[in-house]
């Protein structure tokens, strides 16, 4: 039986991508567009470009690319601007981030250098181990709001920009607390008059974002549009936001192997996560405050995937310990092991090493490219307020108030594919065999 299709509008035009943060990600995000564009790479790693999504029953077999089923935007007509306190080009800043090879940059060389940030919205207080001359300077966070939409403003003009989108890829802000300031959205805009000390640069562009009806993704762990001030607004205009903090790295392998031995009900003693990084990523969460918003992130996980509560035999008694060490020789060829504790049939223990010589910035960048995608259909699908669907791609996966966010990639994946169906009006799968259909 065919559902009734939402009402989607098709991606006519330029689709505008403001980022926030010119660093390792967006440069190897632009890079990677760039070369896919002109036909050197496949989008390996983009599951909008790469992945197919089973329709109907299987013995229809069909199983189209998922970028034929949905209207999604065109590599074609992205158009990118962003913000960074270092006026470095996007070309310079690859070239330090240090991420891609210096034929794959040369490929990319011109495009790249066209890309020049605007002054940003920033304050070292809220990120401590960094400091750039390339600054907006105002009174309040409001005057900068203000200025931030001026640049908007001008970006979509020059460029003849159809409709854009915000993903944040500026360093990681101090932890904070939700207070006063957050807790609505009249409090919210007093507070960026009076320049409230709990009001965070990312706050500002968050607001600018939602308030100008453009979607806005949080690619880092700390609040950002995760407040209730900004959340109340995204619904109000019908705005969708998503976030926190891309799933990538050591966070998406513990994702894939913790439903796994909780599916076979084995149990889990002890889960010690650490890391060695190298990049100004790095640098930046080896101060306490922003690894504070990092470590409320990635220790979230576990705890919903395994369900302590439901199997206190389990998982009651598990230590998890997570820690990033800045280790400069490395840049950002990171390193992460994990030593997984666990026991199983009469309680005999077992151990599993894990050590992933990941490249962080090569799997956040794909991750990147399908955001922007599948928050731009949602704009065009009028869905506002939080994107559960596409907790698939976040740490820390924001949810609504009355439910627990869902940490397991596979429900992760299976929510975000039957949302893609209930779009376009297939049926949702749910893997019940239609041969036991008759008997109930
Ligand atoms: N690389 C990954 O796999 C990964 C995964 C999850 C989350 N993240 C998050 O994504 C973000 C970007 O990571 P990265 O590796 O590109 O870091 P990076 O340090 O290379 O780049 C961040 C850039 O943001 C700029 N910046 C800082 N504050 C800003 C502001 N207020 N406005 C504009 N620009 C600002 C910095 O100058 C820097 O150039 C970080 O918050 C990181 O924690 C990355």
């Amino acid at each position: 039986m065919k559902r009734e299709k939402k009402e989607i509008k098709k991606p006519a035009g330029r689709l505008g991508v403001l980022i926030p943060g010119l660093g390792a990600v967006t440069t190897t995000f632009m890079a990677g567009i760039e070369s896919i564009r002109r036909g050197e790479y496949p989008a390996f790693g983009s599951v909008t470009q790469m992945g197919h999504i089973r329709l109907g029953r299987r013995d229809e077999n069909r199983q189209p690319l998922i970028k034929d089923v949905v209207p999604l935007a065109e590599l074609d007509d992205i158009v990118c601007c962003c913000w960074d306190i270092f006026p470095d080009n996007a070309y310079e800043s690859a070239c330090h981030a240090n991420v891609l090879s210096k034929d794959q940059l040369d490929s990319v060389k011109n495009y790249l250098k066209t890309i020049n940030p605007l002054p940003a919205v920033f304050d070292t207080k809220y990120v401590k181990r960094l400091d750039g001359p390339h600054v907006k300077k105002g009174k309040s966070w409001w005057d900068k709001h203000l200025m931030l939409q001026n640049d908007i403003e001008a970006f979509a003009r020059a460029n003849d920009i159809e409709r854009m989108v915000m993903i944040w890829c500026g360093s990681t802000e101090i932890y904070l607390e939700n207070s006063e300031a957050h807790h609505t959205i009249e409090a919210f805009e007093k507070g960026l008059k009076l320049n409230d000390a709990s009001i965070s640069p990312s706050m500002v562009y968050a607001y600018t974002a939602i308030k100008n009806g453009i979607p806005f993704v949080n690619g880092a762990p700390h609040l950002s549009c995760d407040i209730p001030a900004l959340i109340q607004l995204a619904r109000k205009l019908g705005v969708p936001i998503a976030g926190k903090d891309y799933k990538t790295g050591q966070t998406l392998l513990k994702t894939i192997i913790a439903p796994g031995l909780k599916a076979r009900m084995l149990g889990i003693e002890g889960w010690f996560s650490t890391n060695i990084l190298g990049n100004r990523d790095g640098e930046v969460l080896d101060d306490p405050g922003s690894f504070k918003s990092k470590e409320v992130s990635k220790l979230s996980v576990l705890d919903t995937i395994l369900q302590p509560d439901l199997y206190p035999d389990l998982y009651s008694n598990l230590y998890h310990k997570v820690r990033i060490n800045y280790y400069p020789p490395r840049g950002d060829k990171k390193e992460g092991w994990d030593n997984i504790d666990i026991f199983g049939w009469m309680g005999k223990k077992m151990q599993i090493k894990i050590d992933f010589l990941c490249r962080d910035s090569i799997l956040a960048a794909p991750v990147v490219l399908d955001l922007i995608l599948l928050i731009d259909l949602a704009q065009r699908s009028q869905m506002g307020g939080i994107q559960e669907w596409l907790s698939f791609y976040f740490k820390s996966p924001m949810s609504d108030e009355s439910v627990y966010p869902e940490h397991d990639l596979f429900i992760q994946l299976l929510k975000m594919k039957n949302t893609l169906r209930f779009m376009v009006g297939e049926d949702l799968i749910t893997h019940l065999g239609t041969e036991y259909y008759d008997y109930f």
